[in-house]
């Protein structure tokens, strides 16, 4: 049987930390109790004007493949998740692809599920090992968001921040991803969205995000117990037999919330949305990478991986790390 094993893990964040009481510095009618209290966000970074996201996504990238000790020039399939690429099309991955020197003539591409985008990243280059076709696999989350940040918006300004997040999977023969699961519900797209559209040679729509916070909190949190169970339960795994879950990095309460509803204790739960804000489709694997080099997460441990965001889409991978 093949297995998807992750070979290593990078993270990148861009600049300094920038804290809550520095958007206040800039003008934002906000304050760090209330950031913190009602989302356990502390600082985001913000990646500089001319800093983009395939940069952001390579520089991620080589710290995976370092990890991995492998080179640009093993990895026959790339797959992007993000939601704020440089331009409509080439893809991000492709000019990852370039950026990275790997050689021409592997595929590469992008995939949009927003904050859940990296859980169906990993899924999609977890069925294409399987099947054989590909063998070693570079999945990237990356995010420049604050390009679409309003900030006269403080209901949305404060929860965001930049980075990128990156795995390279290879085939292995003995473990690694146990069980996967991806869900949509296109029924939900109002409760979040960035609804502009390119028209004409113009920007028609709003090209900000735009939240129902309550909404999304609660859809949020039944989501990812449900779809976490749904995994567990696919790979004959209980409860005790998982030693972390690295959720989506949206808000300290949803994660909590989903902690609780799965029976997990918090000790148990990767959180680094106090340092990083939510950085939608580059959470997961920049918390993932954060709690592998610390060495929370440690070889042949059972690690749960959960996106939940617009769309509605919400997934899940189960792994032996
Ligand atoms: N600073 C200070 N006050 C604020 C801010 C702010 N940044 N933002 C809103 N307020 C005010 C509001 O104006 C309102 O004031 P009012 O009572 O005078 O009208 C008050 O705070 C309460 O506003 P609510 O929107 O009711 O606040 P709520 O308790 O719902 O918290 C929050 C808002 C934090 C967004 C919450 O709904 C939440 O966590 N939702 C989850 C959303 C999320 O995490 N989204 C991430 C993107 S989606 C994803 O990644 C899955």
């Amino acid at each position: 049987m093949i297995f998807a094993r992750i070979a290593g893990t990078g993270g990148y964040v861009p600049g300094l930390p920038v804290s809550n009481d520095d958007l206040v510095a800039r003008g934002i009618d906000t304050s760090d109790a209330w950031v913190r209290e009602r989302t356990g966000i502390g600082f985001r970074h913000l990646a500089a004007p001319g800093e983009t996201t395939h940069g952001m996504a390579a520089n991620a990238a080589r710290r995976a493949l370092e990890a991995a000790g492998l080179e640009p020039a093993d990895i026959d399939l790339i797959i992007v998740a993000t939601t704020t690429p440089e331009m409509i099309f080439p893809s991000t991955a492709c000019l990852l692809q370039h950026e990275l020197g790997v050689p021409a003539g592997g595929a590469a591409f992008d995939v949009q599920a927003v904050c859940s985008g990296f859980v169906y990243a990993l899924t999609i280059a977890d069925k294409f090992i399987r099947s054989g076709s590909h063998k070693r696999v570079l999945v990237v989350g990356a995010e420049k968001l604050s390009r679409i940040l309003d900030w006269s918006d403080r209901t949305t300004c404060v929860l965001f921040g930049d980075g990128a997040g990156a795995v390279v999977l290879v085939a292995d023969e003995e473990t690694g991803i146990l069980s996967t699961a991806m869900h949509a519900d296109g029924s939900q797209t109002s409760i979040l969205s960035a609804d502009a559209q390119m028209a004409g040679g113009s920007v028609v729509g709003c090209p900000f995000i735009r939240m129902d916070g309550q909404a999304v909190f609660k859809f949020a949190v039944k989501a990812l117990a449900e779809v976490g169970a749904e995994v567990l339960e696919q790979a004959g795994l209980g409860l005790d037999g998982l030693d972390w879950l690295v959720p989506h990095q949206a808000n300290i309460r949803i994660m909590q919330a989903t902690a609780k509803k799965l029976h997990v204790p918090n000790e148990r739960v990767v959180a680094t949305v106090e340092k990083h804000g939510n950085t939608s489709a580059a959470s997961v694997p920049m918390a993932l990478d954060v709690a592998v080099r610390d060495g929370r997460i440690q070889r042949g441990q059972t690690v749960l991986l959960e996106g939940v965001g617009g769309g509605f889409t919400w997934g899940a991978v189960l792994l032996r790390f």
